[in-house]
């Protein structure tokens, strides 16, 4: 495999610092902001994701607030596994969090980069080059910033009369003028690790906030003569925060905008009203699929090519074949539909519901955990969980099988060309085989023989038919 320039040498004295200890207070919310969902992934699995594409020796993430569920949140769902986790016991301020780290981060001359847990689509690109322009310049700092239209609530960038940097004030603590700048802290910085403990060591709360703030640091170090650089940064949203549900809100509808996008143009898929379809960054649409309005297809879904989902239909963590129909207002979840299958209207799969080529399930019908045979059909009012049933067989309406005792699951099996009249209960565990026949209002509580009509309450044989029913 060739590696990008970047991964070699200067990289290997990459460490990566993600601060996500916070409560985050503007999101009004009892759940910790980094565990708030963005395109479906907790924003902190997002920036570790971006993280591990930089190849960094080591990854640390801090945290503190609800701290098992960010460190559960990483492990699950950013798919980074080389992160090691490092506890702020109180959150005094971004300073006293990269500080908590300190005897984890022992190498010494090594380059820090310091993210935010808030500030998930930031692309490896900008990173790789920060972290770049910070190497090639030997800075003691290198800060990324933008210009923003409307900087309030960032920390401001006050430069010199000669344009050069002269520190970092917060929001809360900027003078009237310094809240005109225009130029704001993204909250995305490379250090050199050394000189950042010695400086964060004199970092005093003195503040509005009484916090400690990391963005004291790049002022301290242009006191002490010490290089500070600035890159800076021009697509504005990529690196902004996420501090209010407005803007959760707001970079939702970005990422949805451009998943749309990219796959209308490059995927070959048509969106009858793309403003109101929401798929997932990471989802598959296969080439001519036709998608409704208030659609969702969520999670890592795969749909092959030429399928059809109708209005309102919930798609999550499923694969679909080429040329199925999804009619309006389904949900499908965890479940397998293979090619030319149709579903709906208000049908509901889910846990491993498995339907083969050509299968049928219709107007609310439940199947749990159950596989649907080729060219079997289930097309009304119907509950099939537990059950594994073969091809060509006909489920009437309202039949449902009754798997459940108050204490167990039970499984129930019919075989091929089976015909199951309406308003069948199979009372499981059973076994209907094949070419049987259920007569309407059955309640079946034995198995029944191949080539068998049963009928009644119980069940009972009332003829043996021929090797062929008639269909
Ligand atoms: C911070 C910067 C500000 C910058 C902005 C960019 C400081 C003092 N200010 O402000 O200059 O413009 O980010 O988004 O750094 N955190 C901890 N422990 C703490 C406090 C915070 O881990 O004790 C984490 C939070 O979980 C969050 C990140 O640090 O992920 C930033 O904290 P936040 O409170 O959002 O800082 P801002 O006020 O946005
Ligand atoms: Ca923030």
């Amino acid at each position: 495999m060739v590696k990008h320039s970047f991964t070699t040498e200067a990289q290997t004295n990459l460490d990566i610092l993600i601060l996500a200890a916070g409560l985050g207070t503007r999101m009004n919310s009892s759940l910790a902001k980094v565990l708030h969902r963005l395109g479906g992934r907790p924003l902190i699995a997002h920036v570790c994701q971006t993280a591990a594409l930089l190849n960094p020796t080591n990854t640390y993430v801090v945290v503190g607030y609800q701290a098992d569920g960010v460190k559960a949140a990483v492990e699950k769902e950013s798919g980074n596994d080389q992160v090691v986790f490092v506890n702020q016991a109180e959150q005094r301020g971004t300073g006293d969090a990269v500080m908590a780290a300190r005897s984890a981060i022992s190498r010494a001359s090594s380059t820090v980069l310091i993210l935010s847990g808030d500030v998930p689509l930031v692309s490896t690109e900008a990173l790789r080059a920060l972290v770049d322009q910070h190497q090639a310049a030997n800075a003691a700092c290198t800060i990324l910033t933008v210009r923003l239209e409307n900087p309030t609530g960032y920390g401001r960038i006050v430069r010199d009369g000669a344009g050069g940097f002269l520190k970092i004030v917060e929001q809360k603590d900027a003078s009237v003028e310094e809240r005109q700048i225009r130029e704001i802290n993204a909250g995305l910085y490379c250090f050199d690790s050394e000189k950042l403990f010695a400086a964060l060591e004199r970092v005093k709360p003195t503040n509005s906030q009484g916090e400690y703030y990391l963005t004291d640091v790049p002022g301290m170090f242009r006191g002490d003569r010490e290089q500070v650089s600035i890159y800076q940064h021009h697509d504005v949203r990529e690196v902004s925060g996420v501090n209010t549900r407005a803007e959760l809100a707001e970079f939702e509808n970005l990422l949805r905008r451009g998943t749309i996008r990219r796959l209308m143009l490059a995927g070959g898929v048509t969106f009858i009203d793309p403003a109101h379809a929401y798929v997932s960054s990471e989802a598959q649409v296969g080439r001519d699929c036709v998608i409704h309005p208030d659609v969702h297809i969520e999670g890592g879904s795969i749909l092959g090519e030429g399928c059809e989902i109708y209005h309102g239909a919930r798609i999550t963590d499923s694969r679909l074949g080429n040329r199925v129909t999804i009619k309006d207002h389904c949900v499908i979840v965890d479940s397998d539909i293979a090619d030319d299958c149709i579903v709906g209207p208000f049908a509901h799969l889910r846990m491993n519901a498995l339907m083969e080529e050509q299968a049928v399930v219709g107007n609310f019908v439940e199947v749990k955990k159950s596989r649907i045979g080729r060219r079997t059909k289930a097309m009304h009012l119907s509950y099939l969980g537990d059950a594994t049933i073969g091809e060509n067989t006909n489920i009437g309406a309202g039949t449902v099988t009754c798997n459940y005792d108050g204490k167990h699951k039970h499984p129930t099996v019919i075989e091929d060309n089976v015909r199951i009249g309406s308003d069948t209960m199979l009372v499981a565990p059973v076994r209907v085989g094949s070419g049987a026949v259920t007569a309407a209002g059955s309640v079946v509580t034995e198995d029944v023989a191949a080539n068998t009509l049963v009928a009644g309450v119980p069940a009972k044989v009332k003829k043996k038919l021929t090797e062929e029913p008639k269909s």
